[in-house]
């Protein structure tokens, strides 16, 4: 079973993808994490994101297996890793590895902004998860200070409408909704309601009660 799990910057995807993963036994992966790595690897050089050449063969060296997830979350990556990830080189060098991870058996959830469009089209279940912005940058407004991050809740919206406007307008890969995506806003739901209804739909998914 392959789920996808496409949205916005913290719509709760992510937390979402994780808690379906485990009660479904699936292998999961927040793709984000891989731009964020490509993005780090450039940073990390002295180049900047836009740095086309360094920003591809960065892409194309990754290993995947050497994630450091906690220092990949900074601010400057996150930005860094929108910019990155419209560049079309970078994301055909990512391709295969996550094709070949969402087939992993038993299967998996991948959850991102082109799962559903572009990663695993043929996905048995696509949720595209939503929340408006002042709700989006509030959690992760929260989810920062408890790292012990300085922030100012108007910057994360603001660095959120910058970001969504990047992923939503590039022409690789641009985050949108797959046509046959199951729409979850979130904007209203605590996390636990959240996760129950994107079970909801999966369950109505597999049991035929909803179109795929
Ligand atoms: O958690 P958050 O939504 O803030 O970020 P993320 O999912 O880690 O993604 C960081 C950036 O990577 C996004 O702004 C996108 O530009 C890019 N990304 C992408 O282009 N495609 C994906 N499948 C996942 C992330």
């Amino acid at each position: 079973m392959i789920i996808a799990i496409d949205g916005p910057a913290a719509s709760g995807k992510g937390t979402i993808a994780r808690r379906i993963a485990d009660v479904y036994g699936l292998h999961h992966l927040d793709t984000g994490l891989i731009y964020r790595a490509v993005a780090k690897a450039v940073l990390d050089a002295g180049y900047s994101p836009d740095d086309t050449a360094h920003a591809i063969a960065a892409a194309v060296e990754l290993d995947p297996a050497k994630f450091d997830e906690k220092s990949l979350k900074a601010q400057p990556i996150t930005e860094a890793a929108s910019v990155v990830a419209a560049i079309p080189e970078v994301r055909q060098a990512l391709m295969n590895f996550q094709r070949q991870f969402a087939t992993k058996p038993p299967g998996a959830v991948l959850d991102g902004r082109d799962i559903g469009t572009v990663i695993a089209p043929g996905a048995d279940v696509k949720l595209f998860v939503v929340a408006t912005p002042e709700v989006r940058a509030k959690r992760r407004t929260l989810e920062l200070q408890a790292k012990g991050e300085p922030v100012d809740e108007r910057e994360v919206l603001a660095d959120l409408l910058r970001r969504d406007e990047r992923d939503s307008r590039r022409t690789a890969a641009p985050l949108k909704a797959a046509p046959d995506a199951h729409l979850l806003d979130t904007t209203h739901l605590s996390i636990d309601a959240a996760f129950r209804a994107a079970v909801e739909i999966i369950e109505a998914v597999r049991t035929g009660r909803k179109r795929r």
